[in-house]
């Protein structure tokens, strides 16, 4: 029976297939060609890794640019990131990350998720899940020897890595209050070139990750300048697989309004959610930024809001969640806004290591409509749709 999952793999397969037909009207088809290569299928997947695939494929692959992007569904970390930048170091850094992120899934299904530390049956000392996923990313950052300072919220101020080359800030384990709940959750991660961490803004990030946490484990990354947003997925095996590369966020009418609750003492919000309810959107919110966000780059749609108004405040901070998410969300040719402004909260001064905002994420028009909802007019997205 065609799973969900393998009839997306499927539906890859045929862009793929749409891709590669040689101008000769000779036709391969990468699924063909992984096919007769391997002589099996990949975790019971109709797809396998780009190494497995034989020399004379790989050229007759190489030879034709239109399939370079859709090639990288198949790839592996390592093989992702040789192709998406030549810095080593960067590179390093995304693969330490990978690491730490494999071993919080693991640490996500067994750790306490009490608040705080708590004493197991046994008489041992078990940290909260989210003290745990904080450790293991400060640890993965020393090892990896590229890291000069980090900061996540749970320890704000930006403390020695003791390796050179770029500085991190990361939420290590987003939405833990809903782990018991058993939603899923997930990290955050920005890196920034460099010893700063304030003073800065998300467009000097040179890459962005989050790994999410749900019924399948994902690593999910924007390299700067490197268009496109891709999603591993975890395999039984512990390897990294590419699964989906978006680099187009299209209209269509799925909503998740954080912050609902500001709907009460800010009309402008009250009026963009009954728009919403109104033109029949669809309703995905759990709570989780990470996964909330994260449906927009696979459903390749959508917004997600979260507001602020007199008596809520900002709750979320542009450092350790904002910026890297926004980063992950433009990359993939989406939009956001931040700040109570009409700008991406990629260009947000970071002042403050805790400094929050509201904010949105989505297709350029859902963004474009927040703005026009929230601050009466959109000029950057107006200015785009008249040249257009
Ligand atoms: O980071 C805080 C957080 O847990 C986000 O993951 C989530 O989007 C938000 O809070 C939920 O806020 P609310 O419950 O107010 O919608």
């Amino acid at each position: 029976m065609a799973t969900a999952f393998s009839k997306k793999v499927a539906a890859n397969s045929s862009s793929m297939k749409a891709a590669i037909v040689p101008r000769t009207g000779r036709s391969l088809t990468i699924t063909k060609a992984l096919a007769s290569a391997n002589n099996s299928s990949f975790q019971g997947l109709n797809v396998a890794p780009k190494n497995r695939v034989s020399s004379s494929q790989r050229s007759v692959i190489s030879r034709r640019n239109t399939v370079t992007a859709q090639a990288k569904v198949g790839s592996s970390l390592a093989e992702f990131l040789v192709e998406a930048t030549t810095d080593v170091k960067l590179r390093q850094l995304m693969t330490s990350m990978s690491e730490a992120i494999r071993t919080i899934a693991y640490k996500v299904r067994t750790a306490s998720c009490a608040g705080t530390a708590c004493v197991n049956s046994f008489g041992d000392e078990q940290l909260a899940v989210d003290m745990v996923a904080d450790k293991l990313l400060f640890d993965a950052l020393r090892f990896s020897h590229v890291c000069s300072y980090a900061c996540s919220e749970e320890v704000p101020e930006p403390v020695s890595m003791g390796g050179q080359g770029f500085s991190v800030a990361f939420d290590p384990l987003d939405g833990s209050s809903i782990v018991d709940t058993n939603f899923a959750v997930g990290t955050i991660f920005g890196v920034w070139p460099g010893d700063k961490l304030v003073g800065v803004t998300g467009r000097d990030q040179v890459a962005a990750g989050m790994g999410v946490f749900g019924p399948r484990t994902v690593y999910v990354i924007a390299i700067k300048g490197y268009p496109g947003t891709f999603e591993f997925l975890l395999q039984d095996d512990g390897k990294w697989l590419c699964v989906k590369e978006t680099t187009e966020i299209g209209e269509g009418k799925l909503f998740a309004p954080g912050n609902l609750r500001a709907t009460f003492d800010n009309p402008a919000y009250e009026r963009l959610v009954n728009y919403y309810l109104g033109e029949k959107y669809t309703l995905r919110y759990t709570g989780g930024m990470v996964p909330d966000v994260f449906q927009i780059l696979v459903k390749e749609k959508g917004v997600f809001t979260n507001v602020t108004s007199p008596t809520t405040k900002a709750k979320l901070r542009i450092l350790f969640e904002v910026a890297p998410l926004a980063l992950l969300v433009e990359n993939a040719g989406g939009a956001s806004s931040g700040d109570g402004q009409c700008v991406s909260s990629l260009d947000i001064p970071i002042n403050v290591h805790d400094q929050r905002t509201q904010v949105c994420f989505g297709s350029k028009g859902e963004v474009k409509r927040f703005e026009e909802y929230m601050y009466g007019n959109s000029p950057r997205f107006s200015e785009v749709a008249a040249k257009a």
